[in-house]
């Protein structure tokens, strides 16, 4: 059975036109019971590629990413509804709640390559199909630091079946942390992990963001407090 989910999914507040998109926008781009895992057919015009972001939180990369790359494909994962309501914000542009246009979409510079799951990312996992995705990122994922919470961190075995599963071979699994503990214990989580292999060279390869990086808030957040990021790339071998 599918372990409890241990984070928030709603804030105190949400704002007019947060709760507006939510209602309006979030159906148009949103992954449910009928969505069908076809590259063709997935977003507004066909994909070769898929990335998909688990845990996007407010939605910087993920929006950020998708229009660096307008010919990929990219499905967000993130339980927290505020978070989802801030991609929506960036994906479409409206920020005040009293101007909402009637026919909501998404700003004019962008193609409609963004899908989003709203809820539990374990729960999605079974409707993607085998090979389907060339990019997973992960990035900052609750650390859960104390030992007696270990069995929630994202990274573990379980999921690492599931991931090994829908990205194809070839394609790439992204780590990013700032926490210690998450640190070591994805080296040796992936260590043992034998679908994937780290592709680092050498400790710039981890040290550094790739170069295609978009910074995302716990990134900004762990810099402006001194801690030092991690970027593990892996791998489906
Ligand atoms: C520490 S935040 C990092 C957010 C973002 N990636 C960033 O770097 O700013 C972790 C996020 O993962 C989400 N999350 C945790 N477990 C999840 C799950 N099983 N499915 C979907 N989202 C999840 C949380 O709601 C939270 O927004």
């Amino acid at each position: 059975m599918l372990p409890k989910f241990f984070g928030r999914r709603k804030g105190r507040v949400i704002h007019k036109a947060k709760s507006t998109l939510l209602a309006r926008f979030l159906p148009k781009i949103k992954i449910g019971e009928n969505t069908v895992f076809d590259k063709e057919k997935m977003f507004g015009f066909p994909v070769q590629k898929i990335y998909l972001e688990i845990g996007f939180g407010d939605g910087e990369h993920l929006a950020g990413m998708s229009l660096k790359n307008p010919d990929i494909g990219f499905i967000g994962i993130e339980v927290f509804q505020n978070g989802v309501a801030n991609l929506l914000k960036l994906l479409t542009g409206v920020a005040d709640g009293n101007n909402v246009p009637e026919n909501i979409s998404i700003q004019p510079e962008r193609t409609d390559n963004v899908r989003v799951y709203d809820d539990d990312a374990r729960l999605l996992f079974s409707k993607i199909p085998a090979g389907f995705v060339d990019k997973v990122f992960l990035l900052f994922p609750d650390p859960w630091p104390k030992k007696r919470h270990s069995a929630r961190r994202f990274v573990n075995p379980e999921n690492l079946k599931e991931l090994a599963r829908i990205i194809r071979h070839g394609g790439i699994l992204q780590i990013a942390t700032d926490h210690k503990i998450y640190k070591a214990w994805t080296m040796r989580t992936m260590h043992g992990a034998p679908d994937f292999r780290w592709t680092a060279k050498t400790s710039a390869d981890w040290r550094c963001p790739p170069a295609d990086w978009v910074e995302t808030k716990y990134q900004r957040k762990a810099l402006r407090e001194g801690r030092k990021p991690v970027f593990f790339e892996y791998e489906r071998v």
